[in-house]
């Protein structure tokens, strides 16, 4: 037990889905890394990604209302790396980094190609949340295709390994 202990060390612990956050308003677009991510509920199908203030991100959110949550495979560490660590308000990030992009059905928000899944999300609400914004999207249209996500545990990513159990047994997910 400690109580002595750093943001990263706590929220670390928290394995956690690692996502290519896109977003697009008045003629510009950016994506930005986040791990801060999370469904909160069923019906209707809602999503929560919590984000810095200070990312451009954020304005481009604000401002267009919606976002597509693009979840990173095994081959895009490094991009995640380099989109996680640039600002949008001073490079595009797509041209820089090569990222090929295709539209989103039902948001401004591009998709990145090539993700094992993606969510088109409208923005429902905002909560301030310690230094962050919570954004609550409200999922609009869903994307598949095979191959697994990677994820991201005391600060290492992984991609997942044996199979352990079902949950819902029978329910298609
Ligand atoms: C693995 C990883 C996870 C991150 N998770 C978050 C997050 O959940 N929320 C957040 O605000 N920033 C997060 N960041 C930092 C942003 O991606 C970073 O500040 C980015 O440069 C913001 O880009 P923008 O200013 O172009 O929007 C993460 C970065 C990495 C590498």
């Amino acid at each position: 037990m400690s109580t002595d202990f750093t943001p990263r060390q706590a929220l670390g612990v928290i394995d956690s889905p690692v996502v290519l956050l896109t977003s697009a308003a008045d003629g510009m677009r950016n994506v930005m890394t986040v791990n801060m991510v999370m469904g909160v509920s069923f019906n209707p199908v809602l999503v929560a990604i919590s984000l810095n203030p200070g990312s451009f991100s954020h304005e481009l959110i604000e401002r267009s209302g919606d976002f597509a949550i693009n979840v990173a495979g095994p081959d895009q560490i490094s991009l995640v790396e380099r989109v996680g660590s640039a600002h949008g308000a001073e490079v595009d990030k797509f041209d820089d980094f090569g990222i090929v992009t295709k539209a989103a059905e039902r948001v401004v928000a591009p998709l990145v190609d090539g993700c094992p899944a993606a969510l088109e999300c409208r923005v429902i609400d905002t909560h301030p949340a310690g230094e962050h914004t919570v954004f609550i999207g409200h999922v609009v249209a869903l994307h598949r295709r095979e191959g697994l996500p990677i994820f991201l545990y005391r600060g290492d990513y992984y991609e997942p390994g044996n199979k352990l159990g079902t949950f819902f047994k029978g329910e298609a997910a």
